[in-house]
């Protein structure tokens, strides 16, 4: 059956979501599996020494480029590999755009057909330039898409299942980036900031980490940095840690295993340590929101984060927040996606469903704790992204070469998929 395409492509992670074109009834927008985390897949491009990128799988750090797409725009390219002649250097747009590419390629196998229409969601700060930049980056690849900023997105998947008649307020809080926003009825963009100094998901996860330092004190700061064994033990500590901070929406305690070269230790911490240890930053990202989004009727909450209890009882006035908050802007491309193709006609007035609500009537208050059911999937992103990739010591000479094709599953992601598909 036709149908159109939304992909979201996140600092973490990149999404993507389905929207039926023909068939009875009103089309849900479908989050498609792409064998990675949350149902996604890394955004996470590795130039292997074939010459071609390997999609999802983070690799050497300097042959991998991580958290292109909050970078378009900027004219610093992205250096793989060495600084010297054989580095490779990427506009933050063309990788993009290879991200883009290569789900459209997934999807359209799956499907059995290329989609009618494909919508990118965006960052809300991209200017005429970058969304310039965006569309030639697309066009080079071979793909067609119509770019529609992230909050817009969301008020599109809101709009599905709840209808608002003034404005509605965009709370998104992702892995890195945090944004406030004002939509129009009409899906028109009134207002938006986006906090550059503003903590997001891997600050968060860093308040747990520096609670289990602060916790064990010497026990770590004496390990010897320089031992490999430290590093792996660091890199496995910061998923924990970001494990434990998705467990603690959803329980009031849990611990981290810390394994010490004399044994494993493990450091419990509770819902309000980690709440006092957030609340500035949520505290600073309110206010901004405030400053922001006078007057709406409503506001989203949307982005990973907002899956973190604090935020959602934060946040003013009526708060909406969905089951799946870190899937809404996906949904609401596939959903931009097919009201570009069939026009807003065609679709009916929406039927309210399954969505939370809090309203700053303390009787209509929710209990925002326990919203992990559909959680149990969403696995550790990658580590933070390097921004400029500056190897110390310098990875074996390899003959790479500019590529635009042969993006292929990485073998994890095949296994993942096959598995997902039951093969
Ligand atoms: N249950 C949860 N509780 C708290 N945080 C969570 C939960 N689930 C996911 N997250 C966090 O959400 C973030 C990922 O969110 P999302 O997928 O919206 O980010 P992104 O789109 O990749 O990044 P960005 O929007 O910042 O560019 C991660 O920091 C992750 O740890
Ligand atoms: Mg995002």
């Amino acid at each position: 059956m036709p149908y159109v395409l939304g992909v979201d492509v996140g600092t973490t992670r990149t999404a993507a979501a389905v929207c039926r074109l023909g068939g009875a009834g009103r089309a849900e927008p479908e989050p498609v599996g792409l064998g990675g985390p949350g149902g996604g897949v890394a955004s996470a491009l590795h130039l292997t020494s074939d010459g071609v990128f390997a999609v999802g799988e983070p690799g050497d750090p300097r042959w991998t480029a991580t958290g292109f797409s909050r970078r378009v725009g900027d004219t610093v390219p992205i250096v793989l590999g060495p600084e010297t002649a054989g580095a490779q250097r990427c506009a933050a747009e063309e990788l993009t755009a290879l991200m883009v590419m290569w789900v459209a390629d997934q999807v359209a196998a799956r499907e059995g057909e290329r989609p009618a229409h494909i919508v990118l969601a965006h960052s809300p700060g991209w200017g005429s330039h970058a969304k310039g930049l965006m569309h030639r980056a697309l066009r080079s690849v071979g793909v067609e898409a119509s770019l529609v900023p992230e909050p817009v997105a969301a008020a599109e998947n809101h709009a599905f299942s709840r209808s608002f008649a003034g404005s509605l307020g965009v709370f998104s809080l992702g892995s890195h980036a945090f944004s406030a926003s004002v939509v129009g009825r009409g899906f028109e963009l009134v207002n938006s900031v986006e906090g550059v100094d503003q903590a997001a998901g891997v600050d968060f996860d860093d308040a747990v980490f520096s609670h289990v330092r602060a916790s064990l004190g010497r026990a770590l700061a004496e390990l010897d940095a320089d031992d490999p064994r430290t590093r792996g033990l660091f890199g496995r500590l910061r998923r924990d840690c970001e494990a434990a901070k998705r467990a603690l929406s959803g329980t009031v305690e849990t611990s981290i295993s810390v394994h010490l070269p004399s044994g494993p230790v493990d450091v419990p911490i509770t819902r309000a340590k980690f709440e006092e240890l957030i609340r500035p930053s949520v505290d600073q990202a309110v206010a901004a929101f405030a400053r922001v989004a006078t007057g709406v009727e409503m506001t989203v909450l949307v982005g990973g984060s907002a899956r973190i209890p604090l935020i959602a009882a934060s946040a003013p006035g009526r708060v909406v927040l969905e089951a799946a908050p870190e899937t809404s802007v996906v949904r609401g491309a596939a959903l931009a996606a097919r009201r570009l193709v069939l026009g807003p006609d065609r679709e009916p007035e929406p039927i309210e469903t399954s969505i939370m609500l809090r309203d700053d009537d303390p009787s209509l208050r929710f209990p925002v704790g326990g919203l992990d059911a559909a959680d149990a999937e969403f696995t550790a992103p990658p580590p933070r992204p390097p921004v400029d990739i500056t190897p110390l010591d310098l990875p074996e000479r390899r003959s790479v070469k500019r590529v635009v094709r042969g993006l292929a599953l990485t073998g994890g992601q095949r296994r993942a998929r096959d598995s997902e598909d039951g093969r």
